[in-house]
């Protein structure tokens, strides 16, 4: 059977910048605070004008790039995504329409933080099934028009932004070697956005109730987000045989600062095998594995043979882990 390789990445995030000392002059909060919770300092706001599949398209160009892949080449495009342009049609059609290609599938995966993994295995099993030969993942996001501004529990976690990788059936033994999929919906009132869907249609009520913004209750999250990234990155090193010191770069959901030391902690990891770049852009759902993803292999973080892996949660709950050998 074939693998999915990785042979290229890209990532796009807006240009604006929004520090937690802009944050101060307009909410109830403090940069202290955030950094000493989260880790976060600063985040990326799309511009006016600027959206989900912007993001998508821009991402998804550098990967293709750096592949060295026309866009007429990719068979499949899947993007995992909360916050696509519309409720539908799916972003990934509008990626589609972007670069300029026609007839190949174009899906979105809502999987919230988990979608970027969740799509990764969507397009690595169709690659290893032999129906497609070259796909593009993406996961993109625009969070900041999804949450309350008004709300500091949570507007000061987000950011924008967008990661993509290309992926190519292979020969051989580097690719994605397992992905690792769960979810457990009893636990979708603690992180969802209720409006506007069939639940709760459209209205003045609803709009005045802040029904279309994100709904949290952080510490329950803390507290399954740990123990779940924990479950599923042992039941991915056990799947391959490996043991944590084998691992040569652990790319988790950029949530805080506190979940991934947390999760890192657990599993025995050092400092130098986790790649952090949350301060940076803040919890970007989807988009944070493949933006962290391409800035270290821009970075030069990775060589060809370095085992990968990849771990995420999010709203659902659902939570998931993937094992690369680059
Ligand atoms: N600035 C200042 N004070 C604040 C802010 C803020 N931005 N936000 C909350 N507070 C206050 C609260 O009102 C509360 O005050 P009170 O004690 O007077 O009521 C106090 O700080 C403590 O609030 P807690 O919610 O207990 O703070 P906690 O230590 O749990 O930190 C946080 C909150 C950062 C949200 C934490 O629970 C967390 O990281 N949860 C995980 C959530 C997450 O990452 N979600 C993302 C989606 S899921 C995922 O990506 C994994």
């Amino acid at each position: 059977m074939k693998k999915a390789r990785i042979i290229g990445t890209g990532s796009y995030v807006p240009e604006k910048v929004l520090t937690n000392f802009d944050l101060e002059k307009t909410l109830d909060t403090t940069d202290e605070w955030i950094v000493a919770r989260t880790g976060i300092h600063e985040r990326h706001v799309a511009a006016e004008g600027e959206f989900t599949s912007d993001l998508a398209t821009n991402a998804a160009r550098k990967a293709l790039e750096m592949a060295g892949v026309a866009a007429e080449e990719i068979d499949l495009i899947v993007v995992g995504t909360i916050t696509g342009d519309f409720p539908w049609p799916a972003t990934a059609c509008l990626v589609q329409s972007n670069l300029g290609i026609k007839g190949c599938a174009a899906f979105d995966v809502s999987a919230a933080c988990s979608g970027f993994l969740y799509a990764l295995d969507a397009a690595t099993k169709q690659i290893q099934s032999g129906a497609v030969k070259k796909a593009l993942v993406i996961g993109a996001e625009v969070l900041t028009r999804a949450i309350d501004w008004q709300d500091r529990n949570t507007c000061v976690l987000f950011g924008d932004g967008a990661g993509a990788v290309v992926l190519e059936a292979q020969e051989g033994d580097q690719g994605v070697l397992s992905t690792h999929l769960h979810a457990d919906g009893s636990y979708w009132e603690l992180l969802y956005q209720p409006g506007f869907g069939s639940r709760f249609p459209a209205s003045a009520e609803g709009l005045a109730e802040r029904l279309p913004f994100l709904k949290m209750q952080g510490n329950e999250v803390f507290k399954v987000a740990v123990r779940s990234l924990h479950e599923v990155a042992v039941e991915a090193l056990e799947a391959n045989g490996l043991v944590a010191s084998d691992i040569d770069l652990f790319i988790p959901h950029q949530a805080n600062r506190r979940i991934l030391e947390a999760t890192a902690k657990r599993l025995g990891l050092r400092d130098e095998q986790v790649y952090i770049n949350v301060d940076r852009f803040g919890n970007t759902s989807g988009a944070s594995i493949p933006i962290a993803l391409d800035e270290a292999n821009r970075l030069g973080r990775i060589k060809a043979g370095d085992m990968l892996l990849f771990d995420a949660f999010g709203g659902g709950f659902t939570w998931a882990a993937a094992m690369v050998r680059w």
